[in-house]
């Protein structure tokens, strides 16, 4: 006799409105309570997860948590007719436009390749260490501050130089301080919104300066993109192209601080690792110079970054998947309409998925090789995040230029709890260090 699968998924129910706060109130400390008391696969109706100007969610607005590897499998492999990750991003971020991250099929392969890494083949390094070095300077000395809140500037101008680094001072300067309100608890949804419309709208009023100036010397992404739409490409509308500056700016700066401002919680608080993570940048690069590529070959140091990614993966919704058909998953009918959620915090922190699993123990990933249904902090699939590459090697830089260079040790006992900074969840105390 063939099984019936069991009609809904377990979960609380209640408001949209009130499983969102008290989401967004202690999201980790609320996900662990609902996997003790529903199990492995649970779902929240978090609606449109609070959006202001969202498309409407046609359907039931459940959000479906994925905690195992064989459930994420089936989330980043079914085909595109059964999943639509543009459609999900959409309802995540709650736009409607046509950048990366909310197209798909043909398009958005098309897109991935223009965009990788970001639309040219340079070497970022030295833009990274020069802007590395300005930050340093403004750093305090002797007295305790708040890492992450320094780490968000400087990925703030990295990116900034990265995407638009051939716009004038003046306008970058715009840019790399107006993102910051993109991704900080302190602002309200209306200045996010309003830091958001403030820096498309500079990006569009110069396209047209771009458009004339047509082959700089080192070229950033805003001008190769706009090359391509010269050279052919009718997708690539002006109004395409500044979501897509936008898009990059935004998903490129507060993502790798959060992971760095993570990083130095761990090493600073784990004398073990620390001394590793020295010896092998003392052993391997010594007096010589940081580059590019020298920081590739820092094993260890690769390993510490994939152990507090598995630790403090940057959101609790790490991928996120409308279904487009009923399908049948544990034994559970889950229904057309549901967001399909890789909740890589409870997966990567499970017993069952990873021995000793709550321990900070980089070894682990120097053993074996990473797979990709277990550890998944750049989410999966044909969405794999698009800078991951650029954002390891950023953080290799920082972390080595920073140890070598400089003396730091963490202000406070015990490892912070996250707290939502935004979209991203950042250590609650901002990352206390003091610097010698
Ligand atoms: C530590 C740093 C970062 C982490 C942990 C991270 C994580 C993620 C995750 C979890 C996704 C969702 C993937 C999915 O849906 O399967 C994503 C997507 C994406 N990320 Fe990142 N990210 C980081 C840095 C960056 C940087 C530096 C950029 C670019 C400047 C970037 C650009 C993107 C884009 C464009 C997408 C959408 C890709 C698509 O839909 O095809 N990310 N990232």
């Amino acid at each position: 006799m063939l099984d019936i699968a069991k009609s809904s998924i377990p979960g609380p129910n209640g408001e949209p409105w009130d499983v969102l706060a008290r989401f967004n109130e202690d999201t980790y400390g609320y996900l662990d309570e609902l996997f003790a008391v529903y199990g492995t696969l649970f779902s929240l109706p978090l609606g449109n997860v609070g959006g202001l100007f969202l498309p409407h969610i046609n359907d039931n607005g459940n959000w479906v948590f994925l905690t195992r590897p064989h459930q994420i499998k089936v989330m980043y492999e079914s085909p595109d007719d059964v999943i639509s990750g543009a459609e999900a991003n959409k309802i995540f971020f709650g736009t409607d436009e046509a950048s990366v991250a909310y197209i798909e099929g043909k398009a958005h392969r098309k897109r991935r390749q223009q965009l990788h890494p970001f639309g040219g083949s340079r070497d970022y390094a030295e833009l990274v260490l020069a802007e590395l070095a300005r930050q340093v300077e403004t750093w305090p000395k002797g007295t305790p501050f708040r890492l992450f809140e320094k780490l968000q500037i400087m990925t703030s101008a990295i990116i900034t130089e990265v995407v638009c680094g051939n716009m004038a001072e003046e306008d970058r300067e715009f840019i790399r301080t107006t993102l910051l309100h993109t991704e900080n608890a302190k602002n309200t949804g209306e200045e996010v919104l309003a830091a958001d419309a403030g820096i498309r709208s500079l990006v569009a009023r110069r396209i047209p300066d771009y458009r004339v100036w047509s082959a700089p010397e080192s070229p950033d992404t805003l001008s190769l993109l706009l090359r391509l739409a010269e050279e052919g490409d009718v997708e690539l509308t002006d109004e395409v192209i500044r979501d897509e500056v936008f898009s990059l700016l935004y998903t490129g700066f507060s993502t790798t601080a959060n992971t760095l401002a993570w990083t130095f919680v761990r090493l600073l608080r784990d004398e073990r690792v620390l001394g590793s993570v020295r010896k092998e940048i003392a052993d391997n690069i010594g007096d010589g110079t940081i580059t590019r590529d020298s920081v590739n070959t820092l094993p260890y140091l690769d390993a510490v970054l994939k152990e507090v990614l598995r630790l403090h993966p940057v959101t609790a919704l790490n991928g996120v998947r409308l279904l487009k058909q009923d399908i049948e998953l544990d034994g559970y009918q889950v229904p057309a309409g549901s967001i399909l959620v890789h909740c890589a915090y409870l997966l990567q922190r499970s017993s069952e998925v990873f021995d000793a699993a709550t321990e900070f123990q980089p070894e682990r990933f120097l053993t074996c090789s990473v797979d990709r249904y277990r550890w998944g902090a750049f989410g999966g699939g044909s969405r794999t995040c698009l800078g991951r590459g650029f954002s390891m090697n950023e953080m290799k830089l920082v972390v080595t230029k920073l140890l070598t260079d400089h003396e730091l040790r963490a202000v406070g006992v015990g490892v912070p709890k996250a707290q939502l900074q935004g979209f991203f969840m950042a250590p609650i105390d901002g990352a206390l260090v003091e610097m010698a």
